[in-house]
């Protein structure tokens, strides 16, 4: 499992985003560690995994046991909450503040020890529940009246802070949502009991059946809802898949196995191939409307407001832990504005998951370097080969993501601040420039196969058929 908090994988407390992970000139460096333990480790490219690092994890970026509401006594209140959440927050003229304030009005400080004591997955499923309240809170109403999104701070009632605060504190991750706890670790699939065992190919083969544990939606714009959560379970399902096949490539070219690196980046290929195909399945109008996601889906995702004189973001599809892997793996360079951001929104991965997307990042130039000039020309075809379906991923997520941000029906309230308010056609074009960025950085780490540089193929700039 990879979200556990024991030993050297357990980052403190948000608020140490890592730098952009390649310094100029081209040739990717260690980022800043996360960890007083891992600062040792960043000293040397092609430095050991921990063991917990290398045993190459089943469940990948995925929680290790399917999601449970299971909460402490403590927390229950907070678990009924969420049932009637969508009922009470997406409706015209909705307010759930003053309902949340008289349910929350006060917290006993003995849920605190009831959450110490809590198993790794009851406290996930804690930070699910409570977040996804403080969200509501935030924002009152889905969609939110335009005040909401004018607010510079909020006091929440003392039941939502005093739980958030400690479980962000101890999860190592920003005190507000994050992707992983209001959807990858949100889910229910028939058949597979809460705080059971769940393989990412079980989840794969019932996804059409997986609904979220807490929702916050009704009616239609439920099922957009859903469609977005089986897009990136599926997503990280492929990660899963993934995870081990790139601690072990690390272990490859540190040994100078070249056939064992072949076989590697064949099923690395096979990997970012399905990525890229979940995408184009399901990010299209049919499954997620733009309406739904620019409207009740996105927006309550952002949180916006300032902490401690640090503006924290909330949710956001960069916090996609297997895009974030891709790009440590094939050493892309992040720093265009969107690569930045990609960087950034690590913060908010909880804290295991960060160390090791860190070590991946460390590991990746001896990796590039073994594939480049030791490993043969197998190696490196199939090297391009993954990052040409990675580049297929980003040049489909950009033409759609535009197409999604002309919709005049809705407005957009970027997390990362990289597309401001404007009217349909100008955001969309301010994404469409941003992504290019971030699209030609993973062309770039492509290798030259024979002679003559890489690139790109005319053909994947054309927009994507629907
Ligand atoms: C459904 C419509 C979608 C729209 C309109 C959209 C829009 C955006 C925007 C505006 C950003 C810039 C950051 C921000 O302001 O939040 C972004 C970044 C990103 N989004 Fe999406 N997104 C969509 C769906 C998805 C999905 C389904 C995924 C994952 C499966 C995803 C993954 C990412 C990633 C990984 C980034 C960081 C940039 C990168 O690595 O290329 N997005 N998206």
């Amino acid at each position: 499992m990879l979200h556990g908090r024991q030993g050297s994988l357990h980052a403190p407390a948000y608020a140490r985003p890592s730098s952009a992970p390649h310094r100029s000139g081209g040739h990717p460096s260690a980022p800043d560690a996360v960890t007083r333990s891992d600062a040792g480790a960043t000293a040397e490219p092609g430095a050991s995994l921990t063991p917990r690092e290398a045993s190459g994890p089943t469940s990948g970026f995925l929680p290790s046991l399917a999601p449970t509401d299971a909460l402490p006594p403590a927390l229950m209140p907070h678990v009924e909450a969420c049932r009637s959440l969508a009922a009470r927050y997406h409706h015209d003229g909705a307010d759930v503040r003053p309902w949340l304030a008289q349910a929350f009005a006060t917290w006993d400080p003995r849920g605190i020890e009831a959450l110490a004591q809590a198993s790794d997955i009851a406290r996930d499923g804690a930070m699910s529940a409570v977040s996804m309240l403080a969200h509501a809170y935030r924002w009152g109403a889905m969609p939110a009246a335009p005040d909401a999104h004018a607010l510079a701070a909020i006091e929440l009632p003392a039941g939502l802070s005093a739980p958030l605060g400690w479980l962000a504190q101890r999860l190592g991750v920003p005190a507000c949502g994050n992707l992983y706890h209001m959807l990858i670790a949100n889910w229910r699939l028939p058949g597979c009991a809460p705080g059971s065992a769940c393989a990412p190919a079980t989840l794969r083969d019932g996804i059409e059946r997986v609904t979220t544990m807490h929702s916050w939606l009704q009616g239609p714009m439920e099922e957009h809802l859903t469609a977005t959560l089986r897009c990136l379970l599926l997503t990280e399902v492929a990660g899963a898949e993934m995870l081990p096949a790139v601690l072990r490539l690390g272990d490859a070219a540190l040994r100078g196995d070249a056939g064992e690196a072949v076989a590697l980046l064949h099923t690395l290929r096979a990997g970012v191939a399905e990525v890229s195909g979940v995408l184009g399945r399901y990010m299209r109008p049919q499954r997620i409307a733009p309406e739904a996601f620019l409207s009740v889906i996105q927006p309550h995702f952002g949180w916006g407001m300032a902490q401690d004189g640090v503006r924290l973001d909330g949710a956001s599809g960069a916090q996609t832990a297997t895009i974030q892997l891709l790009d440590a793996a094939f050493g892309v360079r992040r720093e265009s504005a969107v690569g930045v951001m990609a960087m950034h929104a690590r913060a908010y991965l909880p804290a295991a998951q960060r160390a090791l997307l860190e070590a991946v990042d460390r590991r990746a130039p001896a990796v590039r370097s073994f594939v480049a000039e030791t490993a043969g020309p197998e190696a490196r075809e199939l090297w391009n080969d993954c990052l040409a379906s990675l580049h297929q991923w980003r040049r489909a997520h950009q033409k759609r993501g535009a197409m999604y941000l002309r919709t005049e029906s809705a407005s957009y309230h970027s997390v990362s601040g990289i597309v401001a308010k404007q009217d349909g056609p100008a955001r969309a074009h301010a994404f469409e420039r941003a992504m290019e960025e971030h699209v030609q950085e993973t062309i770039e780490a492509r290798l030259a196969v024979d002679v003559g540089a890489p690139t790109e193929d005319p053909r994947s700039r054309a927009a994507p058929s629907w």
